[in-house]
């Protein structure tokens, strides 16, 4: 007998044993099949036997191969026989595939950060471009830029902190507006939220907090631009057009005029009272001139927002630093607050 025709009487039953393996469904059903193809009376164990009647050459041409096809069958099998267990093991062991899974608890963005989200979209729908400026800032650009020199008073208005190398974390993102009037073109109506750092802690004050800035340059700015824009934001902010806006004359070194906002609310003895939310201006020329801006052509308004302030008034919650010990149970509340 030839080698060639032994080989294909071996594909034949190869090809019907892989094939009712794989349609075995239970362990009889693949017993059976492994018997019929693998047993002591299967066409593979007589094709072995017929070895023997084979030249020395051809024994171990055919041998090999028929001795991979029965280790390929084997582990075939072998494999079928687990998935099939593994299946009755699940289902032994009672389990309900059509229960629910299990609830995996979903965190929730920070009540802050929330806050900062809502408000960027009012100002983007206001037409203002978000923009972001480092955290760590040089004195450049926090400071001297904003009509601040070294030696100026209104430097100890800022509690810094200081670095060894002169850098310093940002005591107010105004530090951006510098940045937004040397690297843009005109006009210039941009937002900059981030956080802000001074020496500070006390039940209206931590340490680090967030404030968004706003910027607009460009030919006839007035004041009266600034006060609509601030009145508009916090109306829609809070929802309410009837809001109580009071302006007040203040002194900032990069704004002339300068005013501090304050809104009216309930506080927690349940009287009327004024909130100071933001302080904002007309730019200084000074500032303009430092940014190669000619501020006989060009004015404009900025204004810096205090979120915590606004998370506050928003929320209903009398200790800013309750934002920032991460008490789980606080910062659960606001998990669904629709903002
Ligand atoms: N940078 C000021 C502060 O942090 C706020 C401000 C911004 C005032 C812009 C005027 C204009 O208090």
């Amino acid at each position: 007998m030839s080698v060639e025709k032994l080989k294909s009487d071996l594909e034949k039953v190869l090809k019907k044993a892989f094939e009712s393996i794989q349609k075995s469904e239970n362990s009889e059903e693949i017993e059976k099949a492994r018997i019929l193809y693998l047993g002591k009376k299967s066409q593979i164990n007589s094709l072995m036997k017929s070895l023997s009647n084979l030249d020395s050459q051809q024994k171990a041409e055919f041998g090999k191969y028929l001795n991979e096809a029965k280790a390929k069958l084997t582990s075939f099998l072998e494999d079928k026989k687990l998935s099939i267990s593994s299946k009755v093991k699940t289902i032994n062991d009672n389990f309900d595939f059509s229960m629910p899974g299990r609830n995996s608890s979903i965190g929730s963005l920070h009540p802050i950060t929330k806050i900062m989200d809502y408000s960027i979209e009012i100002f983007e729908d206001l037409k203002f471009e978000c923009v972001e400026g480092p955290e760590i800032e040089d004195d450049f650009h926090n400071f001297t830029a904003l009509n601040i020199p070294e030696s100026h008073p209104a430097r100890a208005m800022h509690d810094t902190f200081y670095f060894e190398d002169g850098y310093l974390l940002r005591t107010h993102t105004s530090s951006v507006q510098i940045r937004a009037m040397r690297e843009k073109n005109l006009p210039i109506r941009v937002i900059a939220p981030g956080k802000v750092y001074r020496k500070d802690s006390d039940i209206t004050h931590t340490p680090m907090f967030h404030q968004i800035e706003g910027l607009y340059i460009d030919t006839n700015v007035s004041f009266s631009n600034l006060k609509s824009i601030i009145n508009t934001f916090l109306k829609k902010f809070f929802e309410n057009d009837d809001l109580k806006i009071r302006f007040r004359p203040s002194y900032f070194p990069f704004t002339e005029p300068s005013a501090e906002v304050d809104i009216e609310y309930i506080n927690s003895r349940g009287e009327k009272s004024w909130l100071e939310i933001l302080g904002c201006g007309m730019v200084h020329p000074n500032v303009l001139k430092m940014a190669k801006i000619d501020p006989s052509i060009h004015s404009g308004y900025a204004f810096g927002l205090g979120v915590e302030r606004l998370a506050m008034l928003k929320l209903e919650i009398s200790d800013l630093r309750l934002f920032y010990e991460n008490d789980l149970r606080f910062l659960e509340q606001f998990k669904r607050a629709k903002l």
